[in-house]
This record gives structure tokens, C-alpha cells and sequence, in this order.
């Protein structure tokens, strides 16, 4: 397949290269486009086939659902059964933004999209772009994270077209992803209401809405746990690099130690040997290709390097690497929750 790459600047946002991509949308076809979590892989919701292509395009397991994207709180009625006013009370404080909220789904919603549950995931980006988008199809937008199942999600185009380049009509080129992880997944077809995938919007933000918010149990289990999560997706291996990935926990300066002694031990075997630093930590390092996440001071920005990070040791060709952990609270969550998955669980005590 021919993918059209097409780069648009989101200040000034050129409605012809929107309209091209409407017009894809609208005939079954597939555009990856920017949102401010990660990129996404946007099909016509209500159309099966263009659906079904996107999880071919992916590599997809089908029994995991995809969130339909809207551009206004509006065009959710027809896709639910009804809003509740939990949901209501979330889109007014949160939408457009990185929050993808579960109800039950209306008949209009075809099965691929939900993989047979009776509940469906809509959210409203906040990027100009893909509301753009949304708006010109007239459509609702099924969108995935633009990347082959099981690697890091797309944070920039360059990582869709290493991805999916060949197998899409379209990537628009938007620039960075702000965030860098996915949308924060919240079920309120249960009570309490349900975080199914940590990620931008917090805990400590959704109470103060909602006053009542729990985790899945099934989040806090490892992988081989029989606790199932709630969300199909979270119990797949994800994220990786190519490379074996630990995550190293303990005081802070015990991490650096204790890395420092794990990047010697392998480079003598001849390895090479990637660290996932932070700004605070990152000139400890004597040795390895180190690359600091961020400043722990400030974990949106660990969250927004986090995915880039590891695509780009992978081009490096890091053959093993350890991560610093992170503390687990507020944003910083959603990233162990990725970093976990990325490390297949895989974690060493300093
Ligand atoms: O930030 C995001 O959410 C990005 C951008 C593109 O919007 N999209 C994204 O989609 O991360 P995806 O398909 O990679 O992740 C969707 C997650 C999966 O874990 C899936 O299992 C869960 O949402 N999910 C979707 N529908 C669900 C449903 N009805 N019930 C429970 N979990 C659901
Ligand atoms: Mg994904």
C-alpha cells in the first residue's frame, strides 16, 4: 500500500491535507494522526471492514477493544446507551483531553470495535489535529496507538512510519506528542468507578470530581497473576524495546550504584548496555549509552520521553537495559505502569 506522509504545522493547520485524510476516513481507509497522548490509528468507528483493517495493520490481538474518538461531548449519544452522570461530569471537566471513558455501548457500535463487550471507550482528544480530523470526517474515529502491537506507543511520526509505514494511506505529521502516554481509562459502568489504565489525568484528579474512584485490582497483579484486568489490552506484554529490560528499585543512590555495577558485568560479556537515567541522576553513570528520562522533580516530563527513550535504544542497539525506577504516585504511575510492562516485570532490588 501507498502511505501519503503529510506534515502539518498544528499553529496553522492546512485544511487541505485535513480534508485528504477526512475523505480516507470516510472511504474505509487508514490515517495515523497526532493526538496529545501518542499517536493514534484512526478508522471510520462505524464502518466493520476499516475497523478490522486496523487490527491487521497493527497486529492486533481482536479480542482487544479500541476507544472511538470524538470532537465534541455531543456526538457520544448516539455511541452509548445512555451518559451517565458520572461520565457527563468527567467530559465537562476534562474534555478535550487525555481522559477515555467506558459506558455501555449503543447498537451503532459494531462488535470488532468493543471485541464483544457490551461496553465501549470514547474519548475527545485535546490536539487541534485530530479534532480537526474528527470534525471534517463527520465520523467517529477508532483510533489505537499508532505502533505494531507490543512496541513502545508513537510519540512522534517518525515512530509511526518505522512502524506502519506501507500498511496505512496516511500519517500526518503533527510534531511530538505532549504527553507521551496513553489516555487515562476509567470504567463508570461499575461503583465505584474504575481506573483500567492509569495515565495523564490522576487518581487525585478524578476524586476530586467524582469523590469515589478505585484502581482495578487486576493493574496491581504481574503479568502470570489470575486477576484479569479489567481492560483486555493492560494484560498484554507491551512497550518493549528489542532489548531485555530491568527496572532497578531502591534509594535513589543505591540505584546508580547498583546500575553502575550491572552496566560493568555486562559490557565485559560484550554487551551493549542501555540506562534509563533522570536529570538528577544521569552524570552518575561511568559507562553504557545513558539517556535521561527527565527530571524527577517533574514527571510529566519522565512521561514524555519515556516511549521515545526506548525506541531510541533500540536503534542504538542496546542488547540489554536497566531503568531507574520512579516514584509510583500522581503521573508518575502510569509511568511504572508502562515501565513494568516494557521490563516484563522484570524487577531488581538495589
Ligand atoms: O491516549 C490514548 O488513549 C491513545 C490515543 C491514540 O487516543 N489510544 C490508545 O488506544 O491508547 P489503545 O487501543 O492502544 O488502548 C486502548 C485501551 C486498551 O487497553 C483496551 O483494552 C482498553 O483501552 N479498552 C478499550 N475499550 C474497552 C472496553 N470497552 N472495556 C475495557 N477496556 C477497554
Ligand atoms: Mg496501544
Amino acid at each position: 500500500m501507498k502511505t501519503e506522509i503529510n506534515k502539518i504545522d498544528k499553529q496553522n493547520i492546512d485544511i487541505k491535507v485535513i480534508e485528504k485524510a477526512a475523505d480516507i476516513i470516510v472511504v474505509g481507509g487508514l490515517v495515523a494522526f497526532p493526538t496529545e497522548t501518542v499517536y493514534g490509528l484512526g478508522a471510520n468507528a462505524l464502518d466493520e471492514n476499516a475497523v478490522k483493517s486496523i487490527f491487521e495493520a497493527k497486529g492486533r490481538p481482536s479480542d482487544n477493544p479500541l476507544i472511538v474518538h470524538v470532537a465534541d461531548i455531543e456526538d457520544v449519544e448516539c455511541l452509548v446507551r445512555e451518559i451517565p452522570t458520572k461520565a457527563l461530569l468527567l467530559m465537562k471537566k476534562f474534555w478535550p483531553g487525555p481522559l477515555t471513558i467506558i459506558m455501555q455501548k449503543s447498537k451503532l457500535i459494531p462488535d470488532i470495535i468493543t471485541a464483544g463487550l457490551d461496553t465501549v471507550a470514547v474519548r475527545m482528544p485535546s490536539h487541534p489535529i485530530a479534532i480537526e480530523l474528527i470534525r471534517a470526517a463527520k465520523k467517529p474515529v477508532a483510533a489505537p496507538s499508532a505502533n505494531i502491537s507490543g512496541r513502545p506507543s508513537p510519540t512522534q511520526a517518525k515512530h509511526v512510519i518505522e512502524d506502519l509505514f506501507g500498511k496505512v494511506d496516511m500519517i500526518i505529521d503533527g510534531g511530538d506528542s505532549k504527553i507521551g502516554l496513553e489516555s487515562t481509562v476509567i470504567d463508570v459502568t461499575c461503583d465505584p468507578p474504575l481506573i483500567l489504565r492509569p495515565g495523564g489525568i490522576t487518581h487525585d484528579q478524578l476524586i476530586e470530581v467524582l469523590e469515589d474512584v478505585k484502581f482495578d485490582p487486576g493493574l496491581s497483579k504481574s503479568m502470570d497473576s489470575k486477576t484479569k484486568p479489567r481492560a483486555p489490552g493492560m494484560k498484554y506484554t507491551h512497550y518493549s524495546p528489542k532489548a531485555d529490560m530491568s527496572i532497578v528499585d531502591g534509594q535513589l543512590e543505591d540505584i546508580v550504584k547498583k546500575i553502575n555495577q550491572l552496566v560493568e558485568t555486562y559490557m565485559e560479556k560484550g554487551l551493549k548496555v542501555g540506562v534509563l537515567a533522570t536529570e538528577q541522576t544521569k552524570f552518575g553513570y561511568k559507562d553504557g549509552i545513558v539517556l535521561s528520562l527527565g527530571d524527577r522533580s517533574k514527571p510529566e516530563t519522565i512521561a514524555s520521553n519515556l516511549f521515545k527513550s526506548l525506541r531510541e535504544l533500540d536503534e542504538k542497539n542496546a542488547d540489554i537495559i536497566f531503568a531507574e525506577s520512579i516514584e509510583a504516585v500522581g503521573v508518575g504511575l502510569a509511568i511504572m505502569n508502562r515501565m513494568k510492562k516494557a521490563a516484563g516485570y522484570n524487577i531488581i532490588s538495589a
